[in-house]
């Protein structure tokens, strides 16, 4: 049995760092852990052009400790007005990573989405030139589609599409919660990935109901049926190289929680990386958490792996701790002990 595993430092594909005083809450998490991390535009307002990210970046960077070694990497919102050129500019001054596809009203801070992608040819050509990715929040948004349904209709009335009439645009389905989004992005082309969170590997729908509504584990895309469950396990444990880590960390202050109309949102960070290897111990795969969580996403995005390494031990700990004060306190996910930990830095 493996009870002490070293791994290249991972870094967050996928991470929602908000501003101002939860800026300052939660970023020092994200910094320590992980090396580099994809943040989220959807602020409010939203992060859309060069400019606005260079000041979020200057924001980021001032929220994190000095001796944080971390690099945040910037992108930009998509809305129907986004500006091609800009979106260029920002690529070639290493500004963007990547670019956000939120569909309007599909989630937090989405009202400034894309109300059709059809009307976005010119900005999706500009970013298969520029080799900016677009990452994909993919759910339909009309109020008649159950919620649980609102990723595969996605897959198929607006992913597919979008896929076959770009074909250089490299893509990311985020946050992937179904089976059949598993089976689409393991058939699609090499330039279609997915990230999977450390959420959507351990819980189900049953779990968000059970013994009582639990607020703190509602996030969207919604977790869906244990058949779902076990297909991300099998795709993100199998080493295939377009799966890889992206918490979604997304941090709501407890009253936006426990209210009547709770906000969407797993606050992970905390534990992300314990999860993760917990989930990969249990399928006995903790030989290809690396490729996961460490190099399938730089090679991905075209950068270099980290140099630097941790080291996770099997040991048990408490669950991490809730953070900030007042507006800020946000629960930390999972709310159960963890399998293993993060050794400290010698
Ligand atoms: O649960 C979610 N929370 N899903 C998202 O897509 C957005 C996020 C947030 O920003 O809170
Ligand atoms: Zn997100």
């Amino acid at each position: 049995m493996t009870d002490r595993l070293t791994i290249r430092r991972p870094d967050d594909w996928h991470v929602h760092l908000r501003d101002g005083a939860m800026l300052a809450a939660v970023a020092p998490l994200t910094a320590t852990r992980f090396a580099r991390a994809i943040v989220m535009p959807n602020l409010v307002p939203p992060v859309t052009t060069t400019a606005e990210a260079i000041a979020y970046r200057e924001r980021i960077r001032a929220a994190v400790p000095a001796s944080a070694r971390f690099t945040p990497l910037m992108t930009a919102y998509l809305t129907d007005h986004t500006d091609p050129a800009d979106l260029a500019a920002g690529a070639a001054q290493g500004v963007f990573t990547a670019v956000k596809l939120y569909p309007a009203h599909a989630t937090t801070n989405s009202a400034h989405g894309v109300t059709d992608v059809a009307k976005l040819d010119k900005v999706f050509a500009a970013m298969e030139r520029a080799g900016l990715p677009l990452l994909v929040h993919g759910e339909v948004t009309r109020p008649s589609v159950d919620v649980f349904d609102r990723e595969t209709l996605f897959i198929d009335e607006v992913l597919d599409g979008l896929v076959q009439r770009h074909p250089g645009l490299r893509l990311v389905l985020e946050h992937i919660t179904t089976r059949r989004a598993a089976d689409y992005v393991l058939a699609a082309p090499e330039r279609v990935a997915a990230t999977i969170t450390p959420h959507h590997l351990v819980i189900n729908r049953t779990d968000i109901f059970r013994g009582g509504l639990r607020p703190h584990l509602y996030c969207l895309p919604i977790a869906k049926r244990e058949e779902d469950r076990i297909a991300l396990r099998r795709v993100a444990t199998s080493g295939n190289a377009k799966f890889f880590l992206g918490t979604d960390s997304a941090p709501h202050g407890v009253e936006a929680k426990e209210c009547a109309c709770g906000a969407a949102g797993i606050f992970n960070v905390g534990a992300a990386i314990e999860v993760y290897a917990q989930v990969f111990d249990e399928e006995g795969a903790l030989d290809r958490l690396e490729a996961f969580a460490s190099l399938n996403g730089p090679r991905f995005y075209r950068l270099p792996p980290n140099e630097e390494r941790i080291v996770l031990v099997r040991a048990q700990q408490p669950a991490p701790e809730a953070v900030g004060a007042g507006p800020t306190r946000v629960r930390a996910f999972p709310e159960t002990a963890l399998a293993w930990r993060i050794e400290p830095a010698a």
